[in-house]
């Protein structure tokens, strides 16, 4: 199934393509492509020396461990244990070098998972990210340290069928995508005042 996203503008085709599925093919992740994924994440841009991103993975290769990661997730998103990679990404809050707090964390680990995300899309795979977890959980169980913050989980594998899913959840899958427009997003000279960079030029001007 493809929700492409509807732009005026051109768009490169892993971005065009890229949405967050629930439905997941009965399929293993490869070893080798796991490791680009997460070679994607690594090679982000990061603020200061900071790279705070980690991850904890899962794969139903290993069940008991797969099981473990899984029991965080949030009943909402029990569709993910279905998913057969499960990626819990964690955020270090300070700089290793001065332990002073690092503002930009959670902004480089959203950039290394849209990396993974942009990687997985090349492979032909899928990930849909999740903050419905339990975060205390997810510390007891992985004993993550303090000044570790458990951030997202990202369930990952190849596409599945709509029909797959339980009723309820077909109809969100199915459901359009939609974007505030750009004009609601991007300003110039003060807050508030739209850019004229962000008027569509394919409308008619008034
Ligand atoms: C940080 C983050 C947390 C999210 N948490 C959840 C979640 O807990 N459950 C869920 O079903 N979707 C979750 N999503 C998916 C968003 O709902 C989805 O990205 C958004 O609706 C836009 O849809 P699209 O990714 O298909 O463009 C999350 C996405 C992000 C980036």
């Amino acid at each position: 199934m493809r929700k492409p996203a509807e732009s005026p503008s051109p768009l490169h085709e892993l971005i065009r393509e890229r949405w967050s599925p629930r439905a997941f093919a009965e399929r293993s992740v490869e070893p080798d492509k796991i490791r680009s994924l997460l070679e994607a994440a690594r090679w982000a841009p990061f603020s200061s020396n900071g790279q705070p991103w980690s991850y904890l993975v899962a794969t139903k290769e290993e069940p008991e461990e797969f099981a473990r990661l899984a029991s965080c997730l949030v009943d909402g998103n029990a569709w993910a244990k279905r998913a057969p990679l499960l990626l819990l990404a964690v955020a270090a809050t300070h700089f290793a070098h001065n332990d002073k707090p690092n503002r930009h964390a959670f902004h480089d680990v959203g950039l290394a998972n849209e990396n993974l995300v942009l990687q997985a899309g090349a492979m032909g795979l899928v990930v849909h990210q999740m903050a419905g977890f339990q975060l205390d959980r997810a510390r007891e169980l992985f004993e993550i340290p303090h000044g570790q913050e458990p951030l997202t989980m990202l369930a990952v594998g190849y596409p599945g069928e709509i029909d797959d899913l339980p009723e309820p959840l077909r109809v969100r899958e199915s459901a359009p995508r939609s974007r505030k427009p750009l004009a609601e997003m991007t300003f110039s000279r003060k807050w508030g005042n739209v850019s004229p960079l962000a008027k569509d030029p394919t409308m008619k001007s008034e």
